[in-house]
């Protein structure tokens, strides 16, 4: 299979994450088939697919948490290891947050400060001043000392997202880190993700059931149902040749202009 990246950004030198011709499966079933992803400093790439496409599986590989079958994986220029994955901030794909979780939203963040520390370190007064600014990027300062459980599902995902910041990542990883959100917590979330792109420089890998979300705000797009049918610019992701490779022939979607896809079938097996 070819190369489906339809836009390239000018330094491709620079290529953060790049995965070649990559093979996935387990128990003899291929999950991944002959992937070629790349994602570039700054920018916002968005996957999507059906339930069970492999999105998941793409993430893990990128951690370094799975290793392919076939084909090579670059994460900052070399296979991914423990030393990149402390350069990632990665969200997993989580159910709703126990409301009994013990632990404070301060707490929460240092958590994610220990990547930087040492897991045996305690944290000192300098790294409660580096969790409350976190804090502050992301308007949580004021529920620092609020239990993280009592949280709603938007003040949830910015609190994950200052702790996945807490290590100064150069990556986020983030997998299906709407789930459960208003759309308006949903909009502020992506103006979040924008701002680190744009100020910090910051890229973004991001699993997303919400194609439309996804299509408005990522600054490319990544269709997967085990193969790779799209990898390139949200505006021409959604033709029905793509739509029905990803999606299966019987799906619905509802586009109510070129951004807004709201409506999909679920998977389908193209096996
Ligand atoms: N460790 C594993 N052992 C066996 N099969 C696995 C394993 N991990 C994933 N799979 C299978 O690989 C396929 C892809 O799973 P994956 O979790 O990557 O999908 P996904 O696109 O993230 O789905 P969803 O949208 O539901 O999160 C599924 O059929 C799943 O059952
Ligand atoms: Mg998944």
């Amino acid at each position: 299979m070819k190369e489906t990246d339809t836009l390239t950004p000018k330094n491709t030198h620079d290529v953060l994450v790049d995965l070649h011709d990559v093979w996935m499966g387990y128990d003899g079933k291929w999950v991944l088939k002959s992937i070629f992803f790349k994602c570039y400093p700054s920018e916002i790439v968005g996957i999507v697919g059906p339930n069970g496409g492999g999105k998941t599986t793409l993430l893990n590989i990128i951690l370094g948490l799975a290793r392919p079958q076939k084909g090579s994986v670059q994460v900052f220029g070399h296979p991914p290891d423990k030393r990149s994955r402390l350069e990632i901030g990665y969200l997993p794909q989580v159910s709703h947050a126990d409301r009994s979780f013990p632990v404070t939203v301060l707490d929460v963040v240092l958590m994610g400060l220990y990547n930087r520390l040492g897991f045996f370190s305690r944290p000192d007064r300098n790294s409660k001043k580096d969790a409350m600014d976190l804090l502050s990027q992301v308007h949580m300062e004021e529920h620092a000392n609020t239990p993280f459980g009592v949280l709603s599902g938007g003040q949830k995902q910015r609190v994950n997202i200052a702790r996945a910041l807490a290590s100064k990542p150069k990556l986020l990883v983030l997998d299906e880190p709407s789930t459960g959100v208003d759309s308006v917590a949903q909009e502020d979330f992506y103006e979040l993700l924008a701002m680190f792109r744009n100020e910090h420089g910051i890229s973004v890998i991001m699993v997303s059931h919400d194609i439309g979300a996804i299509t408005s705000h990522a600054d490319r797009v990544a269709c997967l149902n085990r193969q790779l049918h799209y990898h390139g610019d949200p505006d021409s992701c959604f033709t029905s040749d793509i739509t029905q490779k990803v999606y299966g022939k019987e799906h619905k979607f509802i586009v109510h202009d070129p951004k807004c896809v709201t409506c999909y079938q679920r998977h389908i097996d193209d096996d």
